[in-house]
C-alpha cells in the first residue's frame, strides 16, 4: 500500500478491509440521505429554482470533512430537479426503478470496462445476451443483435453511420468520393439528432429531406414518396427513412407499416427511432401500435425513459448483427481478440463505456414483462382521464390525439388574442408549478408554445391530475376577472 497520511480514511475501500468502519459509516450515511430525500420527494418542489450555485466550485486544496461535504450533498440534493415529484411530468425522465438506483452503485464499485471481453466478461456477454431478446421482442429474428450507448442521439448516429457505409460502402473509403448529395428522409418533427447525425457523418443537415405530418403529427406516407422521387429526380442519392415511433413533442407514432413497404419497394436502409415509443413491447395490449417495426433494419430503443431505467441507457438493434460488424468494425491490437465473440468496443461509437445492462438487467428481474405492461397500460388510462379533462373545457385544445402517455395541449381561450395565447400558456406554467407544484414543459410545436404532460410517473395519479385542472380553472377565472372579461 502506498503511503496514504496524506488521504481521507475512506478515500478508497481497502480491499483487505482495514477502513471497514470508516466506508461503512459513510456509504451508510450517504445512503440515509439519499432515501430521507427520495422518500420525502413530493414535499418539495418540481423544479427547484436556482439563481446562482448553492456549492463551491473552488477546487479545495486540502479535504474538506466529510460532515461537510454531506451537508454540500443535501443542498445538492434539494436544489436538483425532482424528477421523483409525482407533479414532475414534464419532461421524459422518469422517476428511477430503484433497483436502477442500486444497481447504478454496483456497476461504478466494480468498474468493469464494455470496451472488451476481457474487460467486462461477464457484461459483455450479458449485455449481448438481453439485447437480442430485446430483438426478439420487437419481432427481429435469430441474427438480429445490438450494443448499448449512452443516449438516444448516439443510437441515432450509430445506426445512420452503419446505413451509409452499407449503402455507400464507405467504411474505408468514406463518402468523399460521392459526386450526388446522399439524403435520408425523417418527418419534420423528428428528434434533432437526426440532423446531428447527418451532420457527423459528413453528409450535412441539409441531407435530411423533412416529410410533412398529418394533424396527429405523423408521416404524411404520400408525402414521403414524393419527396424521394423528388429528390432522385434533383440527382440527390436517397438511402434511408427515419420513422418515429413516439414523436419528442406529441409522443405520435409514424405509420411503421407502410413506411416499411416504400423502403422495400426503394431499396432503402429503415431505421426506427422508438427512443420513447419502443416499450410498448413489453405491453401486449399496445404492441400493435409498433406494427411494423419487425421490417426495420435498425431500431433506436431507450429503456431510460419509459422502462424506468436510471440514466444512461439506451440500445440500437440491427436486423442483422452481421451488418453492423461487416459495416462498422474497427479492430483494436490492445484487446484481446476471443474466438467466439467480438469486443463490443469494437462494434461501438463508444469504446470505454459504463456496464448500463445491469441496471436493465436488474429492473426487468425485478419487475418482470407483467410489472412493465401494468405500468404502460395503467398510464394509457391515465392519459384517457387526462383527455377526458382537456375535452371538458372548451377554452383547452389538444396539439393531437395521444398515441402514447405523452399529452401536448395549451389554452386557446377565445377572449385573448390569438397573439396573446402563447404568453398566456407560458404564465400558465409558471402559475401551475407556483401554486399546484406541477411541472409542465412548454415546447414550441408548429411555431406556437404549447404545454406537454408525460405521464410516466407511477405515482402521478387522477388526484394530481385534477389538481392540476382545478388550478387551470382558477388560473383562467383569474385572468378572465383581470381583463373585466367576467363579472365577480
Ligand atoms: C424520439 C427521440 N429520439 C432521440 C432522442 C435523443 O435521446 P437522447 O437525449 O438520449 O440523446 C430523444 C430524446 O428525447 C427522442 O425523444
Amino acid at each position: 500500500m502506498i503511503n496514504q497520511s496524506q488521504l481521507p480514511a475512506s478515500a478508497f475501500i481497502d480491499p483487505r478491509g482495514g477502513n471497514k468502519t470508516a466506508v461503512d459509516q459513510l456509504a451508510q450515511q450517504v445512503l440515509q440521505l439519499l432515501l430521507t430525500h427520495l422518500q420525502t420527494a413530493d414535499a418539495g418542489s418540481p423544479l427547484p429554482q436556482l439563481t446562482k450555485l448553492p456549492v463551491l466550485t473552488e477546487i479545495p486544496h486540502t479535504p474538506v470533512s466529510e460532515s461537510k461535504i454531506l451537508e454540500q450533498l443535501q443542498t445538492i440534493l434539494t436544489s436538483s430537479m425532482n424528477t421523483a415529484h409525482s407533479g414532475c411530468i414534464g419532461h421524459m425522465d422518469c422517476m428511477p426503478t430503484t433497483f436502477s438506483i442500486l444497481g447504478e452503485m454496483v456497476t461504478a464499485a466494480i468498474n468493469n470496462n464494455m470496451l472488451s471481453l476481457e474487460m467486462s466478461p461477464l457484461f459483455s456477454r450479458l449485455e449481448s445476451a438481453l439485447l437480442q431478446e430485446f430483438a426478439t421482442l420487437f419481432g427481429f429474428d435469430t441474427q438480429a443483435g445490438g450494443i448499448m450507448v449512452s443516449g438516444g442521439s448516439l443510437a441515432n448516429l450509430q445506426a445512420l453511420a452503419v446505413a451509409r457505409n452499407v449503402k455507400f460502402d464507405a467504411l474505408q473509403q468514406g463518402i468523399t468520393a460521392q459526386t450526388h448529395q446522399p439524403v435520408l428522409f425523417a418527418s419534420e418533427v423528428a428528434h434533432t439528432s437526426i440532423q446531428k447525425a447527418a451532420m457527423l457523418l459528413g453528409l450535412g443537415t441539409s441531407a435530411v429531406v423533412p416529410i410533412k405530418t398529418n394533424a396527429n403529427s405523423q408521416m404524411n406516407v404520400s408525402e414521403l414518396r414524393y419527396a424521394i422521387e423528388n429528390a432522385k429526380q434533383n440527382g440527390k442519392v436517397p438511402f434511408c427513412i427515419v420513422a418515429t415511433a413516439g414523436t419528442t413533442t406529441t409522443g405520435n407514432i409514424d405509420p411503421l407499416l407502410e413506411i416499411s413497404q416504400i423502403a422495400r419497394q426503394y431499396g432503402l436502409w429503415f431505421h426506427v427511432d422508438a427512443a420513447y415509443g419502443g416499450a410498448l413491447v413489453l405491453s401486449e395490449k399496445q404492441r400493435p401500435r409498433l406494427a411494423g417495426i419487425e421490417y426495420a433494419d435498425s431500431i433506436t430503443f431507450n429503456p431510460q425513459k419509459w422502462l424506468y431505467v436510471a440514466k444512461t441507457c439506451v440500445m440500437v438493434l440491427f436486423k442483422d448483427i452481421a451488418t453492423l460488424v461487416n459495416a462498422f468494425r474497427i479492430q483494436a491490437p490492445y484487446m484481446s481478440d476471443p474466438d467466439d465473440f467480438i469486443n463490443l468496443g469494437e462494434i461501438s461509437v463508444q469504446g470505454t463505456r459504463h456496464a448500463e445492462i445491469l441496471k436493465l438487467w436488474l429492473s426487468l428481474q425485478h419487475i418482470g414483462k407483467i410489472g412493465y405492461s401494468h405500468l404502460i397500460e395503467e398510464s394509457y388510462h391515465l392519459t384517457d382521464y387526462f383527455i377526458q379533462q382537456i375535452n371538458k373545457r372548451s377554452f383547452l385544445e389538444i396539439a393531437s390525439q395521444p398515441e402514447t402517455n405523452l399529452i401536448c395541449f395549451r389554452g386557446v381561450p377565445a377572449w385573448v388574442s390569438k397573439t396573446k395565447w402563447d404568453d398566456w400558456n407560458a404564465d400558465l406554467q409558471a402559475h401551475l408549478l407556483q401554486k399546484s407544484k406541477i411541472f409542465l414543459s412548454l415546447p414550441i410545436y408548429r411555431g406556437s408554445r404549447w404545454l406537454r404532460a408525460i405521464l410516466l410517473n407511477p405515482y402521478t395519479d387522477e388526484k394530481v391530475i385534477s389538481r392540476l385542472f382545478d388550478e387551470i380553472d382558477i388560473y383562467q377565472i383569474q385572468r378572465e376577472l383581470l381583463i373585466g372579461n367576467r363579472k365577480q
